[in-house]
């Protein structure tokens, strides 16, 4: 897999400074984890190496972040060589002492928010969707969710001064629902050529939650080869609905889902990648309220392991309204978006029909040109 094309939108001229602090940022991202080889440098052999990387540990950071039982699990290693084994991968990977605050703030200064690609919404979670974390977007039908994974997967290749994370994207599709078409579209509007950028998304449909679970291991590998800068589920939830069914099964699929999302975590820390997963929601009736109220599925277990949650619905005139669920450090306010960039159309019956028949007639255009294969781009953005 080639490299993310960050040079596509960059406008500065390559000078001496500039190289060196683009060096910098890089071996700053690259140096997020170490290979698993490193440890041979410890005294751990390379059978033993072997056999971790086959249970899917290719990182010295995922070796050093596992539980002791998991890797007690692993066939031919004993209780001494964990032990071993996790003193050689602390040592490596540092970052599992107590630290200063002040120097954990200064750490989290540098984390990378990738853009949304609607300034509304980024707005909304402090400049965009934060890598390291699980940020969850769940909603209706039709609310945008699966819009905003594919615009992410483009946005994540661009340099960090734009918004993104110059790193490849990472896709698992539970519902059949990944177009690559909307990823060419979205492309033009970033000014991206539409190959390199699909070029540098991995993408998995997942048939069942087994299948859903063992993509993620081999995510694992594929990150510790290419540097990726966001890993999407969509939908993190729907195969464990359909699949455990009735009261009976909720304590096994709630087990399986809360195994999951460990796993995807445990991608964040190891390799910073921003994980951004969907959710369905269900429709509870509130006795005080006499009204049904919308719910994500997956309950405790998505609510404990998601940093930000993001509830999106449908507003008036087919606006959509995005709402921070549940952030450690983003209040609970709402905002309207709609960040649907229309693009590619060919504009042959005029305009006001266009609006009509998408029903964008509330919203405004703020912008509208040209591209050179004589398509118009036009950006709709309601204001609240
Ligand atoms: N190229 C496009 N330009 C503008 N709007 C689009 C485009 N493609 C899809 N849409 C609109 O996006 C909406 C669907 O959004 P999306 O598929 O992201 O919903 P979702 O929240 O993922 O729904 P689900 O829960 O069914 O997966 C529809 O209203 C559709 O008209
Ligand atoms: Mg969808």
């Amino acid at each position: 897999m080639s490299t993310a094309p960050t040079e596509t939108i960059s406008t500065n001229e390559p000078t001496e400074e500039n190289v060196e602090k683009i060096d910098d940022e890089e071996k700053h991202i690259l140096s997020s984890y170490t290979k698993i080889e490193e440890l041979q440098k410890f005294s751990i052999s390379g059978t033993d190496i072997k056999k971790l990387r086959e249970q899917g540990f290719y990182t010295v950071e995922s070796v050093a972040f596992a539980p002791k039982k998991q890797l007690m699990d692993i066939k031919g290693i004993g209780d001494g060589k964990v032990a071993k084994l996790q003193e050689a991968a602390c040592k490596i990977a540092g970052k599992m002492q107590f630290v200063k605050a002040i120097d954990y703030f200064e750490r989290r200064s540098d984390i990378v928010k990738l853009s949304t690609g609607s300034s509304n919404l980024n707005e909304l979670l402090g400049g965009g969707v934060e890598t390291g974390s699980i940020t969850e977007i769940f909603g209706e039908f039709g609310t945008g969710k699966t819009q905003i994974c594919h615009t992410l997967c483009v946005t994540c290749q661009t340099p960090a001064s734009v918004g993104g994370g110059e790193g490849c994207a990472l896709y698992i599709d539970t519902e059949g629902t990944f177009r690559p078409e909307r990823i060419a579209q979205i492309c033009d509007r970033f000014g991206l050529d539409a190959s390199d950028t699909l070029n540098n998304i991995s993408f998995a449909r997942a048939y069942n939650s087994d299948h859903q679970m063992k993509l993620l291991s081999e995510a694992a590998q594929l990150m510790s080869e290419s540097r990726y800068a966001l890993v999407v589920v969509d939908s993190a939830t729907a195969l464990f609905r359909s699949e455990y069914i009735g009261r009976g099964e909720l304590s096994v699929r709630q087990q399986m889902l809360g195994k999951f999302m460990r796993e995807l975590l445990r991608l964040c820390d190891v390799f910073g990648v921003a994980a951004v997963i969907t959710n369905q929601v269900v429709s509870t009736p509130d006795a005080l309220s006499f009204k049904a109220s919308l719910k994500p599925i997956g309950g405790n277990i998505i609510a404990h392991a998601s940093t930000t949650r993001i509830f999106l619905r449908k507003g008036q005139k087919n606006a959509r309204v995005a709402k921070i669920y549940d952030s450690p450090n983003l209040p609970e306010i709402h905002i309207d978006f709609l960040h649907f960039l229309l693009t590619n159309l060919h504009v042959k019956k005029g305009l006001s029909q266009y609006q009509v028949q998408h029903n964008f007639i509330s919203c405004s255009i703020i912008k509208k040109k040209r591209n050179p294969k004589k398509h118009y781009i036009f950006e709709i953005y309601k204001k609240v």
